[in-house]
């Protein structure tokens, strides 16, 4: 797939130089993919893995972006906060979502780089290269997959609707009870579950109306700060699962095709205060 023509006829310079940076990454990363055994692999937390290819291809990124953007600010999963000079505008980079997915040969996995005012999206690349799927958003221009408009999924009936969450695992399960307690409140009432591994791709599927609602507690701004955008230019809400708590900072929300938003965060965190 040639990464330009994976892009809406309007789409900026900015979001081809976006998607450009996405393409080298998932290109270096389908190598690697090719020599997992031999990839060094460590652990940040107990179940929560990175490899030198996660770090390659953040420095690809970085590198890329940089070199045309050297004002902007610079905020990776890896590499952590880069202030940039007077700007306010950064990038917010998640350069393998779903590394667990990736180390265990599961085609599951994307590239997530959003340009950010502050904590407010502007723009979204979200790239899974194992399937060439692309998705793309610029503030007021709406969503995109591989080029074509996408919305979220028409007003379904909580029973039909089709869930996606986070499960808590290994060192990180501070909210472990809240998810058990999420997942019975709402399998009763709706069509299921799905649990894929890679956030930024569960935020593409809402917008793209493959899932309904997706939530989770306690992400990185970089796993979710494109896939927010992606959603809201689909149509689609999202909103913090922690009332009065700014997303991506607390990484604690719930995003939706509207219509059913509503009646499911009425059952999340139905037991806890989080105030
Ligand atoms: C992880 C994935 C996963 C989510 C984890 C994230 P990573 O990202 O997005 O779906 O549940 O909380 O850390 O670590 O593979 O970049
Ligand atoms: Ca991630
Ligand atoms: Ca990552």
């Amino acid at each position: 797939m040639k990464i330009a023509d994976a892009l809406p006829q309007d789409a900026s310079d900015i979001l081809h130089d976006m998607a450009a940076a996405a393409d080298l990454a998932g290109r270096a990363l389908l190598e690697a993919a090719s020599q997992r055994a031999s990839l060094k692999v460590t652990q940040k937390t107990a179940g929560d893995f990175v490899s030198d290819a996660d770090m390659a291809a953040e420095k690809l990124i970085f590198d890329y972006l940089l070199e045309r953007y050297p004002g902007y600010g610079w905020l990776g999963e890896e590499t952590g906060a880069v202030h940039g000079g007077s700007s306010s505008l950064r990038w917010i980079v998640d350069p393998l979502d779903g590394t667990t997915n990736f180390l265990r040969s599961l085609p599951h996995w994307a590239v997530s780089i959003a340009l950010c005012d502050g904590d407010t999206p502007l723009a979204a690349i979200i790239y899974d290269p194992a399937k060439q799927e692309l998705f793309s958003a610029e503030r007021g221009h709406g969503a995109y997959l591989n080029g074509q408009t996408i919305r979220v999924s028409e007003d379904t009936t909580l029973d039909a609707a089709l869930l996606a969450t986070g499960l808590p695992a290994g060192g990180r399960i501070t909210y472990l009870p809240h998810s058990l307690e999420d997942i019975a409140a709402t399998m009763p009432l709706t069509a299921g579950l799905r649990r894929w591994g890679a956030a930024s791709l569960d935020l593409a599927y809402v917008a793209a109306g493959r899932l309904d609602c997706y939530w989770e507690r306690n992400l990185g701004p970089w796993d979710i700060a494109a896939g927010i955008l992606l959603v809201q230019e689909a149509g689609g809400r999202v909103t913090p699962l922690w009332p009065d708590k700014d997303i991506l900072t607390s990484g604690s929300f719930v995003a939706s095709n509207g219509g059913l938003h509503d009646a499911i965060v009425a059952q999340l965190n139905k037991d806890h205060d989080f105030r």
